[in-house]
């Protein structure tokens, strides 16, 4: 880039600005699934699936639009048994849109959205899902509060040669309301 051409952060500016995150509607569903399917890394679930939750669970699920496409989703749950703990259970951002800080702002949202304020926060990561672990890590250091690591999930118990999935719990959160 030539000194002084500053198109490439004024087009990267704009596209920020055009960024919506909002719950989804079911119409986002499709849209959802097809974020899953190209991230290479989650484990994919049926098209029906991605339309329930966001019938279901829109409150508490992120869905991110850049004008037309859809660049990001979250799907999150209060735990029913501990409603203080909102579990983070998948979160994929296109390859166009990532390492930009669209993962932590769809975090920060559903957390600071009316009603959330939950004390902790929880997902599982695989250990080799750098991007993912960086993430979380990178929102318990914003919040200033420990992360612990815990297996959730072995390798035996989900069969198949799937990783183990760690369980990473973030909190105590400060009180925000
Ligand atoms: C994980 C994922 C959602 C991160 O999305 P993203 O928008 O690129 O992440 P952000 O830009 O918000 O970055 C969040 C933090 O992670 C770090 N990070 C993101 N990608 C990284 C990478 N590839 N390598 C190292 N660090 C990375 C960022 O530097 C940032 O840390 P910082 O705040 O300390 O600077 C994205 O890589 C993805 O969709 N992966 C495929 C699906 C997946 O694995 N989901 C998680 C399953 S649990």
């Amino acid at each position: 880039m030539p000194p002084g051409d500053t198109s490439a952060s004024v087009t990267q500016a704009s596209r920020e600005t055009n960024l919506d995150l909002r719950p989804p509607s079911i119409s986002d569903g499709n849209g959802m699934w097809t974020l899953a399917s190209a991230s290479g890394t989650l484990d994919v679930n049926s098209r029906y699936s991605y339309l329930l939750w966001c019938r279901d669970f829109a409150d508490t699920s992120v869905i991110v639009t850049d004008g037309g496409d859809y660049a990001g989703f979250l799907t999150g749950y209060r735990r029913p048994d501990s409603p203080d703990t909102f579990f983070v259970w998948q979160i994929a951002v296109a390859d166009s849109h990532r390492r930009r800080g669209l993962a932590r702002r769809m975090l920060d949202h559903v957390v600071a959205r009316d009603g959330a304020n939950p004390r902790f926060v929880e997902a599982t990561v695989t250990p080799d899902n750098i991007p993912s672990t960086r993430l979380f890590e990178s929102f318990a250091d914003a919040n200033d509060c420990p992360m612990r690591r815990d297996e959730l999930f072995s390798e035996r118990a989900l069969g198949d040669g799937h990783e183990p999935e760690i369980l990473f719990r973030i909190g105590p959160l400060h009180d925000h309301t």
